[in-house]
């Protein structure tokens, strides 16, 4: 629906088809949220990226939201004396963007309790597994060193446990006899470029439900 400033006349906002607002947090190089960034400048997803919350100063995702023109907020972990100054210090950043959607992508904290009640239902993570299987760091290498013949990644929301929240995408990747680490990481990176987008595009047409563990996709 096309907005019209016409007295008496319904806006976007009333006909709940108003795009959805996307706040991302990244702590590193970033390409996921590049693959959303480009999903969105496409128009294939029904939202806008807000801003760009980063935890490290200088990290690659932020030069990609300048590029973007995606305004950006650094809350630098190391600038505050314990950890639950810089998480009031974040909610407090998350709040002012009044997201409807939260993306995790390459954010390498546990978000705490009291930012993931605040955003219940409303936060989305992306892991290099198949979870249940090797949450946690280096979960590529984890796979690897457990001898698994199928890796992949997970699209989940987010709950108060480490990478345990509503599975709502997963991909599947072979595991190559010869592959190292770095190989099986770039296989599954594809997939994330694929599954992150799609994930979040689902999210902005309202499609995803959770029924307790289980995620629905209407
Ligand atoms: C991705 O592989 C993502 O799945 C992983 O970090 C990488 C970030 O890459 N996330 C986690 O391990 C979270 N537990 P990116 O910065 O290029 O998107």
């Amino acid at each position: 629906m096309k907005r019209s400033n016409a007295p008496g006349t319904l806006q976007d906002e009333d006909q709940g088809d108003a795009k959805k607002r996307i706040v991302v947090l990244a702590s590193g190089r970033g390409s996921n949220f590049q693959a959303i960034l480009d999903a969105l400048s496409e128009g294939s997803i029904h939202g806008t990226c807000v801003r760009l919350i980063s935890d490290v100063p200088g990290c690659y995702a932020i030069e990609r939201a300048k590029y973007s023109r995606v305004p950006v907020t650094v809350v630098d972990y190391r600038a505050f004396s314990s950890k639950s100054d810089y998480e009031k210090a974040l909610l407090f950043a998350m709040k002012e963007c009044c997201p409807d959607l939260v993306v995790l992508a390459g954010y390498m904290r546990i978000l705490g309790n009291d930012i993931v009640r605040s955003f219940h239902g409303k936060i989305m993570n992306i892991h290099p597994a198949l979870l249940p299987s090797f949450p946690g760091l280096h979960a590529q290498r984890q796979a690897i060193g457990y001898g698994v013949k199928v890796a992949g990644c997970t699209v989940h929301f987010v709950d108060e446990m480490m990478d345990s929240g509503p599975i709502i995408l997963q991909k599947c990747v072979p595991v190559l006899p010869d592959d190292d680490e770095d190989l099986l990481s770039e296989r599954i990176l594809h997939e994330e470029h694929r599954c992150y987008p799609y994930a979040v595009k689902l999210f902005c047409e309202d499609r995803l439900k959770i029924e307790g563990r289980t995620v629905r996709v209407l």
